[in-house]
């Protein structure tokens, strides 16, 4: 693992760079992407870069992590609105390939099928996580198997009460989401991880010190050989 302790500002450019490395030697790669409030002044990053001309999205195939069960994706917290609104809309992406899990369909066929176009598209060449306050990566919470491809997972009610924030209240908030399983994330052939705030000191401490283990999701990223963990003093406070 890759350790980078540094401002939210400076994580943004640094991790940017990674993606401008990445499409300059390969233009059309597999991109994973993520949610969140954390990747955000990354993607103001990706977007200033892709309007000064030094970063293309035009031949890139991108996957998203996870969605909410029984959003549209017209629905303003939905995941794939997210993305349009934060990213592909404003760079220029294909949106054709731009896939987000389905929160409608959530059939084992199309759960299967999400894991197949990642593997049909090539694999994903980097994938892009951020970390629930709990080591969850992507919806896959505490206990989730290592092994877990795309499926349906129950939120925790510590997960619900801290999305709640950007719904009216928590009985809005999906009680099930879509995620690509730890075993997807980890075929990626690259990945970043961003943890930023205090709130997520102790999920770092058990990401990077604990043991590897299903009760922190994200300690499996130390059996990966390419991830770059950014964060800043304050996720970084326990370690
Ligand atoms: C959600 C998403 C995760 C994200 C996490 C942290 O639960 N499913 O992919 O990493 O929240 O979000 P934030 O970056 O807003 O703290």
């Amino acid at each position: 693992m890759k350790i980078i302790i540094a401002s939210s500002e400076e994580i943004a450019k640094s991790a940017s760079r990674q993606y401008v490395e990445l499409l300059k030697e390969k233009p059309n790669a597999v991109l994973g992407f993520a949610t969140g409030s954390t990747p955000l002044p990354l993607y103001a990053e990706l977007v200033s870069l892709c309007k000064e001309g030094k970063l293309s999205f035009k031949d890139v195939t991108t996957f998203n992590l996870d969605e909410y069960v029984g959003l549209e994706p017209t629905h303003d917290q939905s995941y794939r609105y997210f993305m349009n609104t934060n990213l592909f809309d404003l760079v220029d992406v294909d949106k054709s390939r731009t896939h987000v899990p389905s929160g409608i369909d959530t059939s084992d066929e199309a759960l299967a099928q999400y894991d197949k176009d990642i593997a049909l598209a090539g694999g994903l060449d980097m994938q892009l996580l951020g970390i629930g306050c709990n080591g969850h990566i992507g919806f896959n919470e505490p206990g989730t198997p290592l092994e877990s491809l795309t499926h349906v997972v129950e939120l925790t009610q510590n997960t619900r009460e801290v999305n709640s924030r950007l719904f009216n209240d928590i009985g809005e908030v999906p009680t099930h989401a879509a995620t690509m399983g730890i075993k997807t994330v980890m075929n990626a052939r690259k990945i970043i991880l961003i943890a930023t705030g205090a709130s997520k000191a102790q999920a770092m401490f058990d990401t990077i010190k604990g043991p590897v283990s299903s009760a922190c999701p994200a300690s499996v990223l130390q059996l990966h050989p390419d991830v770059t963990v950014y964060m800043d003093k304050d996720a970084a406070a326990l370690l």
